[in-house]
């Protein structure tokens, strides 16, 4: 035991992680007034940490490996088994380059101009008496324009489906129970769907843009030279697809925040594109998605005090990070304003990860992602005029991942 850090004295911790969710480890932390605690969770001991220098140590690749940290359950519902999320050293460094070539700005671009077409396109047929749930309507949305970005071919009538599939693999991440099972059985039948596509386009029956996401990930060549087997394409390709749909998770408490916070929506509608990168910015800072990350200690070291062992598990809070006091200034108020001169630190801000992308396990996708809610924020506030009917919109911080209960309801639209 670690005797110099605060130790959790319960037997084991994962009920209390299943009761507190996202502020599991902030509640530890306030209680210890300790960055940093040592605790047993299902079954082995874990140090839980939080905060800036916290994420620094985290993603020092020579401390920590990703081999081994995440469960089989995550595996076979998130993240896909053995795929990039699980790798190290030169291997992972190789494949991420794969990832981030996909995803420059003008491919980011290409990617958010699809999205608002998409957006036009789902309200155009839109009845005024209907009413709409946002989050729905916003997978189908991103499932189609990620489809068509990466050259995956998707049948209208499909989408839905596909879309619900990608969605139910994140969903189950936390989930024990009907939920989780749902994500497992998606992640199977995704996963023979983009096979069979792989397969067509290696042998020319699907022909492909070089460049494109599917054309990049049938064709890439490990390390020694090899193409990857069909399954982990299919896997990698996922790995683009799926998050592209959650996006809808940040999209809807976009809606919320315009719906909640006085001023936002005229100064959205204002044009001001500083204001707008804020905005999209405070929605991925204030409200949870990512819980907390993990690794493994590769070597025994000494940090604060605190003995890593060899093996042990590390949890890094992002969720607690992204509302550390000592980081931002009343982090329980959402107010896009505190970005207005914040230099971009790479370890303050990690709802995506921390670090350089390039260089350790943090989301290529964050410039997806910051383009796709910019676009869809400015469809929502200059392109449809909607009411918000009594609803729900209380989101919980112990189911994971969350959502505003009713999925943001939407009446009275218009497209203008
Ligand atoms: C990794 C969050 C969108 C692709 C990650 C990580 C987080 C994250 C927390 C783990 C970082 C780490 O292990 O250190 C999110 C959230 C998103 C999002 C909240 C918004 C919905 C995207 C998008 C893409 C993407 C749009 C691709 C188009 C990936 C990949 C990894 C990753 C491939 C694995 C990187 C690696 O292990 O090196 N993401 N992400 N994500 N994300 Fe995202």
């Amino acid at each position: 035991m670690n005797e110099q850090v605060p130790y959790d004295k319960s037997l084991d911790n994962s009920l209390a992680l299943m009761q507190e969710g996202y502020q599991f480890i902030g509640n530890r932390v306030e209680r210890y007034q300790s960055d940093l605690f040592e605790a047993r969770l299902l079954g082995q001991r874990v140090i839980c940490m939080r905060g800036k220098e916290a994420a620094e140590l985290f993603y020092d690749s020579e401390r920590f490996q990703r081999n081994g940290a995440a469960p089989k359950r995550i595996q076979k519902t998130l993240f896909g088994e053995n795929a990039i999320q699980t790798m190290d050293g030169d291997p992972h460094i190789h494949r991420k380059l794969l990832f981030m070539s996909l995803m420059t700005p003008p491919q980011q671009k290409v990617l958010a101009n699809l999205v608002m077409d998409l957006w036009h396109h789902s309200f155009r047929d839109i009845a005024m008496n209907n009413e709409i749930v946002l989050f729905e309507e916003a997978k189908k949305v991103l499932c189609t324009a990620a489809c068509k970005w990466a050259g995956v071919p998707l049948n209208e009538l499909e989408a839905e489906e596909r879309a619900d599939d990608f969605y139910s693999m994140v969903d189950a991440f936390g989930a024990i129970g009907p939920r989780h099972w749902k994500g497992r059985r998606a992640r199977p039948k995704t996963e023979e769907w983009i096979q069979g596509i792989i397969e067509d386009v290696r042998s020319g029956r699907l022909e492909t843009a070089k460049g494109s996401a599917i054309h990049e990930m049938a064709f890439h060549k490990e390390l020694d030279g090899k193409e990857l087997d069909a399954r982990m394409a299919a896997v990698e390709l996922i790995n683009v697809l799926r998050p592209i749909v959650a996006i809808a998770t940040f999209i809807t408490f976009a809606a919320l925040a315009i719906h909640e916070n006085k001023g936002c929506k005229e100064k959205l509608q204002s044009g001001d594109r500083k204001y707008l990168e804020m905005f999209v910015q405070e929605v991925r800072r204030f409200y949870p998605f990512g819980p907390f990350l993990g690794a493994r200690v590769r070597n025994d070291f000494i940090w604060n005090q605190a003995e890593f062992e060899e093996g042990m598990l590390v949890l890094l809070d992002i969720y607690g990070t992204n509302h550390d006091p000592t980081i931002w200034e009343k982090p329980d108020e959402f107010r896009p304003e505190r970005f207005l001169d914040w230099q971009g630190d790479l370890f303050e801000l990690i709802p995506q990860g921390g670090g350089d992308p390039a260089k350790g396990h943090r989301c290529p996708g964050e410039g997806i992602t910051i383009e796709v809610m910019k676009t869809s924020v400015e469809f929502l506030v200059n392109n449809l005029e909607y009411e918000v009917p009594g609803q729900n919109l209380t989101y919980s911080l112990v189911r994971m991942p969350t959502l505003p209960e009713s999925g943001f309801i939407m009446k009275s639209i218009t497209l203008k």
